[in-house]
């Protein structure tokens, strides 16, 4: 049984297709999928070998879902609903585990098992495995709304999780809400839920407020504040307008550092014309020009 649990966990951690998740029944083995990503339920019997035929049944809330058939001639018959699957080199392995394609809401808390037929009839399932179905929400977003005289009204959204979380406000960093002030809804939007809470206070502004969306299943907390110490942003701007002139200053060096370079280049060429065909006069000028031009470059420079 640990040798069969740590070659489960093993795989899951590998696919990063499922999750050990905490059960309400112990001795049940429990996956967590998240939604949108395939899921792989995890069954091995190694002694596969010793059967001459012999088929299986992976059941869902005690509906079959997929059957195969292993005959005496090597051949194998597979049905299954909804493009579940398994392993195809399942006699090699003895890995039964069933992959579904993709994890749905629908499926929360469902109870697989797989029964498997040798010979003699079989009641007890081979494993159980317990689906819970998780999905991440949106970080919350935190705004003031218009609300009532001598009171301020704070609505948080968070939207696309599930299961259904818990919300926490926390007012200054510290303050639980009073009693009654916090209202939550959760609308359900193609299975997923779309969370809105708003927060009134009879009091003046609090300086912060946070609103935090807890998904248990996840085991995820996503918090977002109102009201950031302006501080923080200002120091934050101040790092984007130094990188911003950092910018600018290696661009004008890159281009002077080239400037310089393209003049160097006419220089040597035109010096090469004037070895050809000397002349004092030119090159007097000439060399006027190339020092003006090598003090310009130098000014750039700096
Ligand atoms: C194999 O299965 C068939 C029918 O499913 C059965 O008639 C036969 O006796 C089985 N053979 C063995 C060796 O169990
Ligand atoms: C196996 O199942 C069949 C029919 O489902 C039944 O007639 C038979 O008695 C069962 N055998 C055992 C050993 O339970
Ligand atoms: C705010 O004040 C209103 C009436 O002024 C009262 O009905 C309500 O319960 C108060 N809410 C809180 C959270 O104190
Ligand atoms: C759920 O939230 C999303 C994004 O905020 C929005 O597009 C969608 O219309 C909402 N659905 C419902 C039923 O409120
Ligand atoms: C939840 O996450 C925290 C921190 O990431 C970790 O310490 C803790 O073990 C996790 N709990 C579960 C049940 O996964």
């Amino acid at each position: 049984m640990n040798a069969q649990m740590s070659v489960a966990l093993w795989r899951g951690a590998a696919l990063l297709l499922c999750c050990a998740c905490l059960c309400a029944a112990v001795e049940e083995e429990c996956v967590l999928g998240i939604v949108g990503n395939p899921v792989l339920l995890p069954c091995l019997y190694p002694d596969l070998s010793s059967f001459l035929n012999f088929s299986i049944e992976w059941r869902r809330n005690d509906e079959a879902v997929l059957r195969s058939l292993w005959k005496e001639d090597g051949d194998v018959e597979t049905w299954s609903l909804n493009h579940v699957s398994i392993s195809t080199d399942v006699l090699s392995t003895g890995d039964l585990s069933l992959t579904l394609p993709s994890a749905h809401p629908k499926l929360d808390r469902s109870k697989y098992s797989l029964f498997l037929f040798a010979g003699e009839n079989q009641t007890e399932p081979l494993c159980t495995v317990s689906l819970r179905i998780a999905a991440s929400f949106s970080p919350p977003e935190v705004m003031k709304v218009p609300s009532e005289e001598n009171s301020t009204t704070y609505l948080c959204h968070s939207s696309g999780g599930y299961p259904q979380p818990l919300v926490h406000w926390i007012i200054n960093d510290s303050q639980e809400p009073p009693n009654g002030s916090v209202e939550t809804q959760a609308l359900i939007d193609s299975h997923l839920y779309n969370l809105t809470s708003h927060l009134t206070l009879n009091f003046s502004s609090p300086a912060t407020v946070s609103c935090t969306i807890e998904n248990q299943s996840m085991n995820e907390t996503l918090t977002s504040k109102y009201g950031e110490t302006p501080k923080v942003r200002r120091a934050s701007e101040g790092m984007w307008i130094f990188s911003t002139v950092l910018c600018v200053v290696v661009a004008l060096m890159v281009i002077a550092g080239l400037c310089y370079q393209i003049n160097l280049d006419k220089i040597s060429k035109r010096r090469k014309k004037e070895f050809e065909k000397p002349h004092r006069g030119r090159r007097q000028r000439y060399k006027q020009a190339a020092e003006v031009m090598m003090e310009e470059s130098k000014e750039t420079d700096v």
